[in-house]
């Protein structure tokens, strides 16, 4: 089946315009970040609550980790993914900053990173798709035809975010702790052994800085036209 591979930063847009792309396509958005996100958390319900972020990563120091033996399943409904634990869709829980400071450990782990990739291509398997993350044209996808990197400087990227939080009138961060968020986060996903954030030889760079999320989508979906 076919593939469009957006990898970028945090912040950089890429799950908001992978979504409007599948949309428009009618395919479904693989969200490779959600998988990660839904991962973590089972490790964190597995270590039960109140459990430090030091405790959670001390699991993954001693090496014995099994990501297949958690209950966790990534479902394909009508075109979209249900990332599930225990049977229930995780929703939005997977999005708290608790989730986000402990997902490094997740996404460090290379059995936890071939989970995430089979269940990647096993979609690719059963349908046309836009993923998106920070490894999908390098690692999951690399003969994709159709691959992008969305990029923007950390600066911009805070302030989506913030904008983006004030609303949905949940600010509980200010734009200094999220620009210093961003700016960590980039430093652990560029320096990673295995699965790192990079630009693929043969993607095309898209500086969204001056860019509406609706221009990056009509220019990826220019370009594929004639390759998708
Ligand atoms: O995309 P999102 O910000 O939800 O991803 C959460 C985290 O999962 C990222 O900060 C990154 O560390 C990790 N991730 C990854 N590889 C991917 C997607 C996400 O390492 N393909």
């Amino acid at each position: 089946m076919r593939v469009i591979a957006l990898d970028g930063p945090a912040g950089s847009g890429k799950s908001t315009v992978a979504g409007m792309i599948a949309e428009q396509l009618d395919i479904l958005h693989a969200d490779s970040g959600a998988i990660y996100r839904t991962l973590t958390l089972a490790f964190m319900r597995r270590l039960g609550p109140g459990s430090s972020a030091q405790e959670f990563g001390s699991i993954f120091q001693s090496g014995s980790v099994d990501p297949d033996s958690l209950p966790v399943q990534v479902l394909l409904k009508d075109r979209r993914q249900s990332n599930c634990l225990d049977g229930a869709d995780v929703g939005l829980e997977i999005r708290t900053p608790e989730v986000t400071s402990r997902i490094r450990y997740i996404a460090d782990n290379v059995p936890c990173r071939n989970t995430v990739n089979r269940l990647l291509r096993e979609f690719s398997e059963q349908t046309d798709l836009v993923a998106d993350g920070r490894d999908m044209g390098t690692v999951v996808f690399p003969d994709s035809a159709s691959k992008f990197f969305l990029e923007a400087s950390v600066q911009i990227r805070a302030k989506r975010r913030y904008e983006e939080m004030l609303g949905h009138g949940r600010a509980n961060l200010s734009l200094e702790e999220i620009e210093r968020d961003i700016a960590r986060r980039d430093e652990e996903d560029r320096n990673r052994e295995v699965g790192a954030l990079r630009k693929a030889d043969d993607a095309i760079l898209i500086d969204t800085s001056d860019l509406s999320r609706e221009d990056v989508v009509s220019r990826i979906l220019a370009q594929i036209q004639y390759r998708f």
